[in-house]
């Protein structure tokens, strides 16, 4: 009889098993089931497939066929493994051995890194030590079993215990193998602009590799991904998720073998990566969480939400509201000065705005964006006096204050960089490629954490500022450091990382009451580590109503909605040209943390009103919408008439319906919208019109939405049970 090490959840199972020559083999995770499921495996005498050495004569045992926990390359698996060493001479491969396994109460957590957390009786952790005696190398496997929320993730620590250095080649998180099955892989690529598109495509006889070599979790390719059964829908069918919290770069590969097994992986990306271990030293690998559905990706989705907004994100901010805010990016871009940005502030409190954040531009020499980072320092002549000034003003009139930062860069044209030029990521001898027209800092070295540290908090310190927006405004390149002695430097873009939660660390330890919001141009590093420290994105650069919800509905599968940062910006929509209602808009933000980006002082008497309208919606709505159950009622890809999701409580007592429409026909057709989540032995009044309706008609055939022959109307309908 093999050994066994099951996981088990209210409602999946997770199981690995020991076999005769010590490997450890994945035998199962989905559906909850009980017994030993070691009665999967098979042995055939496979050709080309390598036999262990321990198995003698025996050919039919080869890892190449076998379903592995942690595959790695040396052992006979020819597939893409998740494990690789170097030792110094650059020989390759490593043989792990299962040694022994404990369970303990509590969740892990990661030295340095985000990981998820929960209370001691919510979570237990199984670690499974995996031993190269020959190379003196453990593997410790870190499992964290949330069972209510049918969550469980993964770590790795590679421990030296020898006296010679090693370098880790690769090093995943995460693996999961599936003898059968045939599949379709979600992922949400994207662009500048168009983030977490998704796409649903079927897993092919090969490797499919996704990922990111840009220094962050990238607009290209989202950190998240699903794997579903042919046949699953949002209600229906087996999916699996993995979500990487992390923030740079990783990989993602799927692969169907010879013999039709799937293997899914996910961890720091491999290129590039060359991790020296000196003797006695730990690495510890960024966290996976693994989350399986039987009944859809709805289901999958609503996991994620409740584990990101309950066991990732922290801070004041957490579950309360957030303050509407008005952002003045879009309404001035650099041309402002304390004047205008007290003019904004000011016509926007009027009619309910709660915050004020000045963006980019308040710093150093920065009229455009050609120069000035790197120098935190107030303009005081930009901003007509100190911000203690500004923000003060802003106080006055009933508004909190926040403020864009973008610590990791620097512009060529800064103090910062005529003193260090060093600081920055340049190879000696070759010029930088530059982006924005900015470098960017080595985050790897302590010295230039603190200083900017130090400066920003000098800042901080000098006004009273509720919110900070985090931003990051390239890809990284010319990846070396210049810090004395350093040598390999197949670990900086890791440590770079460890040293922007370095700062998020430091910034949350000194500014508990702060919320801060990440950014990367944008949605670009928008991942389960970045909501660690930042319980808000802003989700896009684009934000065109029509566009968001693509961007919304493919940020919707991973995270929750009040992890979006989304705003009501000025028509013609500055990315696109388009021009949709300030209700249009106001309706596709608040399926977000909402607030505005325009100068209100520029729309008419009739759009005030409106704003003031918004803005006591959503104080109504936010609880729905942020602590609600999500559910989306179209696919992007297939519905192109209308788009619709809605938010339901969890005790099915309240609900708000929303609905866009995306074209306009002579004549048109009437378009019923299926809601979801409902209770279908409810009745629903209506609020706006007194009006029930059946929980039962609302989810089995759908409300008729009026034909107005006009463009991009939307609709909101707020639904309350009668009993
Ligand atoms: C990025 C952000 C924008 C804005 C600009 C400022 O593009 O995503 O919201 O802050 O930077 O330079």
């Amino acid at each position: 009889m093999m050994e066994l090490i099951t996981l088990q959840t209210e409602n999946t199972t997770y199981q690995m098993g020991v076999s005769e020559l010590g490997h450890l083999l994945h035998l199962y995770y989905g559906a909850k089931i009980k017994g030993d499921m070691s009665c999967l495996l098979t042995y055939y005498d496979r050709g080309f497939s390598g036999n262990p050495y321990e198995a003698g004569s025996d050919r039919t045992i080869s890892m190449d066929a076998l379903p592995q926990e942690y595959p790695c390359y040396g052992m006979g698996d020819y597939r893409s493994v998740a494990f690789n060493m170097r030792d110094e001479q650059g020989v390759f491969g490593v043989h792990l051995k299962y040694k022994e396994h404990h369970k303990t109460e509590g969740k892990y957590d990661i030295v340095g890194l985000p990981a998820v957390y929960a209370k001691e009786e919510e979570a237990y952790t199984v670690e499974v030590m995996l031993e190269d005696e020959e190379a003196k190398i453990e593997v410790i496997l870190k499992y964290g079993v949330l069972p209510k929320l049918d969550v469980i993730t993964r770590s790795v620590v590679v421990r030296n215990v020898g006296d010679t250095k090693r370098y880790i080649s690769k090093v995943y998180s995460s693996t999961l193998d599936f003898l059968t099955g045939e599949f379709d892989l979600l992922h949400f690529h994207g662009r500048h602009n168009m983030e977490r598109m998704m796409e649903r495509v079927p897993v092919i006889h090969g490797n499919q590799s996704f990922g990111s070599k840009r220094g962050t979790s990238s607009h290209q390719h989202n950190p998240f991904f699903i794997l579903a059964e042919k046949d699953t829908t949002e209600e229906f069918g087996s999916c699996y998720g993995m979500s990487f919290l992390y923030s740079g770069n990783f990989r993602f590969e799927v692969e169907k073998d010879q013999y039709n097994q799937t293997r899914i992986q996910m961890g720091l990306l491999d290129e590039m990566f060359d991790y020296e271990l000196n003797p006695g030293e730990e690495f510890y690998a960024p966290e996976v969480a693994m989350a399986y559905s039987k009944e859809g990706l709805t289901q999958l989705s609503q996991i994620y939400h409740k584990l990101i907004r309950y066991h990732v994100c922290r801070g004041a901010y957490k579950e309360t509201r957030r303050p509407i805010l008005i952002n003045n990016w879009e309404a001035t871009y650099f041309d402002f000065n304390g004047e205008k940005i007290v003019n904004i502030a000011r016509q926007a409190s009027e009619l309910g705005v709660e915050m004020l954040v000045l963006d980019d531009g308040w710093f150093g020499k920065r009229d455009d964006d050609n120069s000035g980072l790197g120098d935190w320092y107030v303009n005081e002549k930009k901003m007509n006096g100190t911000l203690a000034e500004v923000s003060n003003k802003v106080h006055e009139m009933g508004m909190k204050f926040g403020l864009w930062i973008e610590p990791e860069m620097v512009n060529e044209d800064s103090d910062l960089y005529k003193e260090h030029p060093d600081w920055a990521f340049t190879i000696p001898s070759r010029k930088p490629i530059r982006s924005r027209n900015q470098l960017v800092l080595d985050f790897s070295r302590k010295e230039v954490v603190d200083h900017i540290f130090n400066q920003i908090a000098t800042v901080i310190d000098s006004a009273q500022i509720e919110y900070i927006k985090m931003d990051m405004n390239r890809s990284i390149c010319d990846v070396y450091s210049a810090l004395e002695g350093y040598q390999n430097y197949g670990k900086i873009m890791h440590q770079y990382v460890l040293g922007v939660y370095d700062f998020l660390e430091r910034m949350l330890n000194r500014y508990p009451n702060i919320l801060i919001e990440g950014c990367s141009g944008g949605g670009g590093r928008f991942d389960a580590g970045m909501l660690y420290y930042t319980p808000q994105i802003w989700c896009s650069d684009n934000t065109d109503a029509i566009e968001r919800i693509t961007i919304q509905h493919g940020t919707s599968f991973g995270y929750p909605i009040s992890a979006v940062g989304s705003h009501v910006s000025a028509v013609p929509n500055h990315q696109t040209g388009r021009k949709t209602s300030i209700h249009t808009r106001s309706v596709v933000a608040m399926a977000g943390s909402f607030g505005y980006e325009l100068d209100l002082n520029l729309i008419s008497e009739e759009e005030k009103e409106a704003v003031k309208t918004q803005i006591e919606s959503y104080k109504k709505y936010w609880n729905l919408i942020h602590n609600g159950e999500y559910y989306r009622l179209h696919n992007p890809n297939i519905h192109t008439e209308m788009a619709a999701w809605n938010f339901v409580s969890e005790d099915k007592k309240e609900a708000l319906v929303n609905v866009v429409s995306l074209t306009t026909h002579g004549n048109a057709p009437v378009h019923y919208v299926k809601c979801k989540g409902l209770d279908e032995n409810k009745q629903y009044q209506l609020e706006e019109t007194g009006e029930v309706y059946d929980g039962s008609m609302l989810v089995n055939v759908g409300l008729p939405i009026p034909v107005i022959p006009k463009e991009y109307q939307a609709w909101q309908y707020h639904f309350i049970a009668l009993s």
